[in-house]
């Protein structure tokens, strides 16, 4: 079903669910919009690479109605994803043809995106931009969203020094289900109602990574999902999409070090030459931490939240609302 919005200018936009046949012209138009926003935020023409198909048709099976497009005259100038992990709720990437922008394109589809998320129950609604982009920030600020954190960008380049680490296992199709509860629990020892179960899903069911866990006397200590998709496109990075310890324990650096030990060990054997983190700068711990494994810092996200409150315990744990 689609909705419509209208715009500036007397026109108007309408927002509906991505249907498979969408996937090309998706990936052609957050082509566009993210070359024309490096060209000018960086001053130099640079060829975005078009996103991974299976990426999106991962994210189409998992929250198929969060997955919209914006049409004007039969043709899609933009898109969006929203992606639902337990009660928290978040939007990335959301993406106007460069010619369209400016006339509420954006807008329409964010809010029809927090349609979906209020539907689906999330009790939190956030997402994840460039802290350095006027444009951006505008356009959250007065859509009303408020930033909670800061998230820190690093990337630390594989040398051939990967160590194999200790009680760490890599999940299967076979043994994902007897884990999915201690994902869950993890997860909420974080932040109240934030899961990746589905998340964990995606990695193993769609082949989009690995999945680890760490047991430490016969309990389940922490978990990592790694994404290596990146095949053809962007085929030298890998990236650390969540690790979460739990909080609680006395060896939390212990289990993230292994966690972390076992990432960069299976990125090696994926041939990937850089591992990509996403963490919180609000410990300055975890940052020196990274710093001491080699990582550096290569660009810092706002986080920013519309509805409800989140925070996450604890200080070793790496997660991003990047889509
Ligand atoms: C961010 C993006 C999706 C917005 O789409 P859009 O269709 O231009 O959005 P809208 O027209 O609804 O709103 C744009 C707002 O930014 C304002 N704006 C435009 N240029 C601006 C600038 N340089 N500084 C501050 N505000 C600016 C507009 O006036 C408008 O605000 P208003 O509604 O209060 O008048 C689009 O710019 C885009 O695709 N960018 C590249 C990819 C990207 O950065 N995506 C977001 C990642 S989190």
């Amino acid at each position: 079903m689609s909705i419509f919005a209208r715009l500036s200018r007397g026109r108007s936009v309408a927002i509906r669910p991505m249907r498979a046949d969408d996937l090309e012209r998706v990936r052609e138009v957050g082509q566009i919009a993210w070359s024309d926003l490096a060209m000018q935020d960086i001053g130099r023409r640079f060829r975005y690479p078009k996103r991974s198909e299976k990426l999106i048709s991962s994210y189409m099976a998992t929250e198929p109605g969060g997955c919209l497009v914006a049409e004007r005259d039969g043709t899609i100038v933009g898109s969006a994803f929203c992606h639902v992990w337990g009660g928290i709720g978040w939007i990335g990437p959301l993406e106007v043809l460069p010619d369209e922008q400016n006339t509420g394109v954006g807008k329409a589809l964010l809010s029809a995106c927090e349609r979906h998320l209020e539907e689906r129950g999330c009790e939190v609604i956030g997402l994840e931009t460039m802290s350095h982009l006027s444009k951006n920030l505008h356009f959250y600020l007065s859509s009303g969203y408020a930033p909670t954190s800061v998230v820190l960008i690093m990337e630390r380049v594989m040398r051939d020094d990967a160590v194999h680490p200790h009680f760490v296992e890599e999940v299967t199709a076979a043994t994902l289900p007897s884990v999915l509860e201690d994902i869950t629990r993890l997860g909420q020892e974080l932040a109240p109602s934030l899961d990746h179960a589905v998340e964990a899903r995606m990695a193993v069911e769609r082949r989009m990574g690995s999945v680890f866990v760490s047991r430490r006397d016969g309990a389940v200590a922490g978990f990592a999902i790694l994404h290596t998709y990146q095949k053809d496109e962007e085929a030298r990075y890998s990236s650390i999409k969540v690790l979460i310890v739990d909080p609680d324990r006395d060896d939390q650096k212990e289990v993230f070090d292994a966690l972390l030990d076992r990432c960069e060990q299976a990125s090696a054997s994926a041939g990937k030459d850089h591992v990509l983190a996403r963490l919180s700068a609000m410990s300055p711990e975890l940052y020196q931490h990274m710093l001491s494994r080699s990582y550096l810092l290569k660009g810092a996200n706002v986080r920013m939240v519309k509805k409800g409150k989140y925070e996450e315990r604890g200080i070793y744990h790496i997660t991003s609302w990047a889509g």
